[in-house]
């Protein structure tokens, strides 16, 4: 098992805004975790890698790899985020700094985490571009000279450059259009499957879930109202709230996204 979630609770000072609140990610599998906006999805995430706000107070606990990260000082946290745990956001634009290079960015990754030696790094940024199939070339580039759909692809190289065992993406395709988001989506699972990471999964988008998760989770005001096998949810929900979700995703499309190989070829 690489997480554990055992009856958390995430409160402000106001209301609790998670409550009793349990699931199990295994080794390897991507568990989606759905719900309505405001349902508690992104700061339960945020719990698991301590990144919650400051006001937010957790209870219950929480085992990544069989250590409760609510135990961990901030600076042993540090460690186990970005080598053992990764996340990766919607908002792209906001994890990359205007004014360093793609290269940069993925150079000093590597440094805070304990890589060295500059050759390695350099190997390394080299390695990450090309596993997302961007060319070396854009090693060079600033930000806000790659389209969302390459610094989205910049994120997944980063989160998984390290080999994490738990990547945490929390609606990694809201911000593209609907062929560069499934685009994303399919070099996640490539990556996934040859890093073997486990995948949390926050999103809105149901097609996603039946194409990618194996296990869904769903939310409701803070609670998690039903969670199970993928086919489980999909064909046989059993509270009304998960029938309604389903019923008002849009019609399930099964076709596989094309243009994988050209995009982002700059
Ligand atoms: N720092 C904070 N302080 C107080 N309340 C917060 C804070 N961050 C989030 N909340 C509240 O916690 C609740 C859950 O928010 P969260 O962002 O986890 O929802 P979500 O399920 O991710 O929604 P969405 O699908 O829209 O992203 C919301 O009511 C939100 O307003
Ligand atoms: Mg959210």
């Amino acid at each position: 098992m690489i997480l554990s979630v055992e009856q958390v609770t995430i409160g402000s000072r106001q209301k609790k805004l998670v409550q009793n609140v349990s699931l199990a990610i295994q080794k390897g599998e991507w568990f989606a975790l759905v719900g309505q906006s405001g349902s508690g999805k992104s700061i339960l995430s945020q719990a698991v890698g301590q990144m919650l706000a400051p006001g937010l107070n957790v209870e219950g606990n929480i085992f990544f790899n069989g250590q409760n990260v609510l135990e961990l000082s901030k600076k042993e946290m540090r460690t186990v985020r970005g080598r053992k745990l990764s996340y990766i956001f919607q908002d792209y634009q906001g994890s990359f700094t205007p004014f360093r290079t793609i290269g940069q960015h993925l150079d000093e990754y590597q440094k805070a985490h304990g890589i060295h030696s500059p050759q390695a790094r350099m190997a390394g940024v080299r390695e990450a571009l090309q596993s997302v199939g961007l060319s070396e070339e854009l090693a060079g580039r600033y930000p806000f000279e790659l389209s969302g759909g390459q610094l989205q692809r910049v994120s997944i190289a980063t989160a998984l450059l390290l080999a994490p065992d738990l990547v945490i993406a929390d609606e990694i395709t809201t911000a593209l259009d609907s062929v560069s988001g499934n685009q994303i989506l399919e070099l996640l699972a490539r990556r996934q499957q040859e890093t073997g990471c486990a995948i949390l999964f926050i999103t809105h988008d149901w097609r996603h879930v039946r194409r990618y998760a194996d296990r869904i989770a769903v939310m409701k005001e803070g609670e998690i109202i039903e969670s199970g096998g993928k086919h489980r949810i999909l064909d046989h929900p059993q509270h009304l709230y998960t029938k309604q979700l389903i019923k008002a995703a849009p019609v399930l499309d099964h076709r596989l996204p094309s243009g994988l190989q050209e995009e982002g070829k700059a």
